[in-house]
């Protein structure tokens, strides 16, 4: 008998800011217009946090969420794992904030940099930390406070983003959702497409790298969407072929929500008809790496699904990191 334990979500949590940043709010800003945000992104509004709720606070919510439902304590937990572009600080680390912020005083704390990815990759870790035996409870948190550093001069990408943050309760037993497979990729050879060029030990901050506004994220947008859709496209299948599953047997795909657009192409190039595809953008923009687990939080609470059901995860961001994810409900 295969005793070997297996990986599963045994809850999940998420936390979006009150703060509402419309469309004609950004029109006032910058040089835009709703018409072009709704039609090039499918965005309305997007959620921007108070100077008082940082990455580690908002993570905090989301997490005391996800213990809940798991019905995991604190103390239960081994690991807290936060997936984030927008720390609380380069040093420390925004998983020690969040540790001491929820009272998971037993558990290690490790930040992940993945960009929108992040949140797979940390599922990726929690289940061979779990599945290796290591670990019984890892605590995976996604938290972006993208507003931090986000140019408001820049229509490129200020109308793109918003802040938020999702958190799972990964164990070796309990009701949940196996995590089947993740399979993960990269291209460092794409890094300067999705960049905050300063402020790093390559470029540390100085008059001119203030002046030059490069400590301000930067995205080559059209590049980048090419890239997104064949990627996460690739990694889908790749886990769908894992596992021996069609896109047909997928009840739900939960896509990052970047852009509308990029999250009807993966559909139509999957064949998953436009009922089973989950969406956020509308509501909450690009949250970056909190992105995929605040859809799944929402879509968790809003439908009732069976054992055995399958979701399809898929994730795309800076690094160029790309992801995806196959969960079957226990
Ligand atoms: O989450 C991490 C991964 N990120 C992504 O997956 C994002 C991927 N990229 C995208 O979603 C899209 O490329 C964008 C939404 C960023 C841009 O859409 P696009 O259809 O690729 O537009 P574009 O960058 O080719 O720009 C088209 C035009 C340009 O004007 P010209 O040069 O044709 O005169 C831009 O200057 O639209 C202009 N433009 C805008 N106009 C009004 C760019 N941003 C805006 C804006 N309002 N906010």
């Amino acid at each position: 008998m295969n005793n070997k334990p297996q990986a599963r979500i045994r809850g999940i949590g998420s936390y979006l800011p009150q703060k509402i940043l419309s469309n004609s709010d950004l029109e006032k800003l910058v040089d835009t217009t709703n018409e072009w945000i709704v039609t090039r992104t499918g965005m309305n509004e997007r959620r921007i946090a108070t100077k008082e709720e940082c990455t580690s606070h908002m993570g905090a919510y989301a997490a005391r969420a996800a213990l809940e439902k798991a019905q995991v304590t604190a103390a239960d937990i081994d690991m807290i794992l936060v997936a984030t572009m927008s720390p609380d600080y380069l040093c420390p680390n925004t998983a020690g904030l969040i540790q001491t912020q929820i009272g998971a005083t037993r558990a290690a704390a490790l930040d992940i940099q993945a960009a929108c990815t992040g949140f797979l990759y940390g599922l990726s870790i929690a289940k061979a930390l779990v599945e290796s035996g290591t670990y019984k409870n890892v605590l995976v948190i996604a938290s972006e406070k993208m507003s931090s550093f986000i140019d408001y001069t820049d229509r490129n990408t200020c109308v793109l983003f918003g802040d938020g943050a999702s958190a799972a309760v990964v164990s070796d037993s309990g009701k949940g959702w196996f995590v089947d497979t993740v399979r993960l990729g990269a291209d460092g050879e794409l890094a300067d497409l999705v960049i905050i060029p300063a402020g790093g030990a390559r470029h540390p901050a100085s008059q001119e790298t203030v002046e030059k506004r490069e400590h301000f994220f930067r995205m080559s947008g059209k590049e980048v969407f090419k890239h997104a859709v064949r990627r996460m496209e690739m990694a889908a299948k790749e886990c769908l072929d894992a596992t021996g599953l069609a896109a047909d047997d997928i009840r739900w795909l939960v896509p990052h929500q970047a852009n509308l657009r990029i999250i009807d192409a993966i559909a139509k190039q999957m064949n998953i008809p436009d009922e089973k595809v989950y969406k956020t953008v509308h509501k909450y923009g690009n949250t970056s790496a909190s992105s995929v687990a605040i859809a799944l939080d929402e879509l968790l609470q809003e439908q009732q699904l069976n054992h055995d059901d399958h979701l399809l995860l898929v994730a795309f961001g800076g690094g160029l990191t790309w992801g995806a994810a196959l969960l079957t409900q226990t």
